[in-house]
């Protein structure tokens, strides 16, 4: 336990019903948890059966009971959330209002906006936890900006030139910014982040200050932004903790990994959600084969059907195919030597605390930003190249993988993971700068009671 001792000041955290987002928020109410604050995660029925166990004596969940889900499509599904969050939500709060712990802070994903205003009117303060990185909410917040006017061509024709932030060529900006019409509901809930700059109490973001320095200090002369991550390490170095919506198949990585030589293995995700056509996932299988080397690869069962007949007949060869890792243990394990990815903030942050260089492979939302701080900025990976049929070939992904593992190049991304691993620590670290504000956010909620 920490030093700090509170009034158990009572937190009750919100987060978006995804494994990308689920992670680092139930991580940070640990951390929370960890300081004497009396933590509630609020979700629905359906993320607390999937959710493998529970949260330790600290962490209280209160689930939220629904009949049917509209398993058609990802709009339909946050729209019936959002609902369900609306209608149950004040109820929830009054009720630990009669309780020795009444509600006093409410920590919600930063999708989750359009809570806020019910929770100010219960008198509660909110905190927006972020799980992208301070760049994309620079971005969505200069587009807010410029919309009405259109300084700035944000449809990808010429490369965009904003305060604190790289040239972003059109291959660089996150997917909602270009594509109109895929996942309307789900554009809107990122745009909407926004809506927190005006009227969140705090803002919270997984990342730490050197990682984003220069934007985070062009963001602070706007707002007051508290960098808290990464999340990610106090997760790691706690193996008892796990929030996956899928069981991990711990045994089978771990022994695989143990009889592989150090950095002799590709780890290969794309995350909970990203999915490759039948074509793109012949090529990265067929690419795997082709670089030599050994890989573990995490193929979700929606997924398994598009493998080659080609490639099962070759892949106990070299290679292993799970369903779901334990991406934490994988990271950090001796024999892997890159992480084949496609650049999720989490995946992102996880590489980078554990020292292990990537390559990149970016398909939505955040992930072509993230590829660009990886490789430019960080530059602790490199960005495989897509062809003009958009298809990333065999070759291309056999070499990119050579030019990690055994090139010179490799060397120099390596040492640069692991200066950013030490970096990442020392941010967490006792007296480090997320340490601090997570100490000034629990002092801030306690001031409350
Ligand atoms: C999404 C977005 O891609 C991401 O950019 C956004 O900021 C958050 O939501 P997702 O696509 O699932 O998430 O990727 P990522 O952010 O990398 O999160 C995946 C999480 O699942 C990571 O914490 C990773 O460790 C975990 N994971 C993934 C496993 O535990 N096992 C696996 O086999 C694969």
């Amino acid at each position: 336990m920490e030093e700090i001792t509170s009034q158990k000041t009572h937190v009750l955290v919100l987060p978006s019903p995804a494994q990308g987002h689920i992670n680092p928020i139930v991580q940070f109410s640990k951390t929370l948890a960890s300081k004497e604050v009396k933590v509630t995660i609020l979700t629905i029925d359906f993320v607390c059966k999937a959710m493998l166990l529970d949260c330790g004596p600290l962490i209280n969940i209160e689930s939220i009971p629904h009949e049917t889900i509209p398993v058609e499509g990802v709009d339909n599904f946050l729209e019936w959330f959002q609902t369900l969050m609306l209608e149950k939500f004040s109820g929830i709060v009054e009720k630990f209002g009669d309780s020795e712990y009444p509600v006093k802070v409410v920590v919600i994903d930063s999708l989750i906006t359009w809570i806020i205003d019910l929770a100010h009117e219960l008198g509660l303060k909110v905190a927006a936890f972020h799980t992208q990185p301070v760049a994309l909410s620079a971005l969505y917040y200069h587009i807010d900006q410029e919309d009405s006017t259109n300084k700035i061509p944000f449809d990808g024709s010429v490369p965009v030139s904003l305060p604190s932030l790289p040239l972003l060529e059109k291959e660089d900006l996150p997917s909602f910014i270009c594509e109109t019409d895929a996942y309307p509901t789900v554009k809107k809930l990122v745009f909407g982040q926004n809506f927190n700059f005006k009227k969140a109490d705090w803002l919270l973001f997984n990342t730490f200050d050197m990682l984003e320095e220069e934007v985070i200090n062009w963001l602070r002369t706007q707002y007051s932004i508290k960098t808290i991550g990464p999340v990610v390490l106090s997760m790691y170095l706690d193996k008892e903790y796990d929030s996956s919506l899928t069981k991990p198949h711990y045994e089978t990585c771990k022994k695989w990994l143990d009889s592989r030589e150090i950095g002799s293995v590709i780890y290969v995700s794309f995350g909970s959600l990203a999915s490759l056509d039948e074509k793109q996932m012949e090529e990265l299988a067929l690419g795997l084969i082709m670089s030599n080397s050994y890989f573990l690869w995490v193929v979700r069962g929606t997924e398994e059907n598009k493998l080659p007949n080609e490639f099962m007949s070759k892949v106990s060869e070299k290679g292993l195919i799970v369903n779901w890792s334990p991406q934490l243990d994988v990271l950090a394990h001796k024999s892997v030597g890159c992480f084949f990815t496609h650049c999720g903030w989490n995946s992102t942050l996880e590489a980078l605390s554990l020292g292990v260089p990537m390559v990149c492979m970016p398909q939505w939302a955040d992930q072509p930003t993230n590829a660009k701080f990886i490789t430019d900025i960080w530059q602790v990976g490199i960005r495989i190249k897509v062809g003009k049929d958009g298809v990333i070939t065999r070759e291309e992904i056999a070499s990119s993988i050579k030019e990690v593992m055994v090139e010179k190049k490799g060397v120099m991304l390596k040492e640069n993971a692991i200066k950013w691993k030490n970096l990442a620590k020392e941010a967490v670290d006792k007296g480090g700068s997320s340490d601090k504000n997570i100490k000034e956010f629990v002092q801030a909620c306690n001031a409350l009671n």
